[in-house]
């Protein structure tokens, strides 16, 4: 898809949707962790930044922000693989941790991190993705929170993108990947 693409999402989660949803994940979790002390959200850079700035600012619990970074290995290499690029500031160590991300596909993301962070001894690790994809779960993760279901499609907007494409987009659309433009 060039720069130029007219090719425009198709709607597949509209923005009033997604603010609803996030307002119960949000009740939720607040429940959940009442009277624990205070919540480490860490977010998994880039997708879930705008899901995270709306689900931290809806939470009443005491909570605290901080961010990781991953990348794919080029394909070819180790397939399926990822990398740390960055790290979180803080120490995990006796927090409780809640790992947001955007979307859950094959799983091997949200599986890595949980794996990792687990061996830093935090007082609890949990997960929530506001999107998980049907059909596509090559690894067992544990998933604890979870906005939408939806179907194996690729999706854009509210953080996420194709090729750094539609991030800021408000809803949640579909594009089709092979179609340039
Ligand atoms: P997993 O490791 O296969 O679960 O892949 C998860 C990662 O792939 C996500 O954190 C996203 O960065 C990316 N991803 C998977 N599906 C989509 C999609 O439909 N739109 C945008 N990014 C996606
Ligand atoms: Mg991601």
């Amino acid at each position: 898809m060039s720069e130029t693409s007219s090719q425009q999402p198709r709607v597949l989660i509209p923005e009033a949707q997604i603010e609803r949803r996030v307002r119960e994940l949000a009740a939720q979790i607040d429940r959940d962790y009442q009277g624990k002390g205070s919540l480490m959200l860490v977010g998994v850079l880039k997708g879930a930044f705008v899901f995270l700035a709306d689900l931290a600012r809806r939470l009443t619990v005491p909570r605290e922000i901080e961010f990781m970074a991953l990348s794919s290995y080029p394909d070819g290499s180790v397939s399926g693989a990822v990398r740390l690029v960055m790290d979180v500031r803080r120490s995990v160590e006796r927090k409780h941790v809640l790992v947001v991300e955007d979307i859950v596909d094959t799983g091997r993301t949200l599986h890595y991190l949980i794996e990792l962070l687990k061996t830093r001894e935090p007082a609890s690790i949990r997960s929530c993705a506001l999107v998980r994809k049907e059909g596509r779960h090559e690894v067992e993760v544990q998933l604890d929170y979870v906005g939408f279901d939806i179907p194996d499609v690729w999706v854009v907007g509210y953080g996420l993108d194709y090729a750094e494409r539609w991030r800021t987009l408000p809803y949640i659309g579909v594009v089709d990947p092979t179609e340039d433009g």
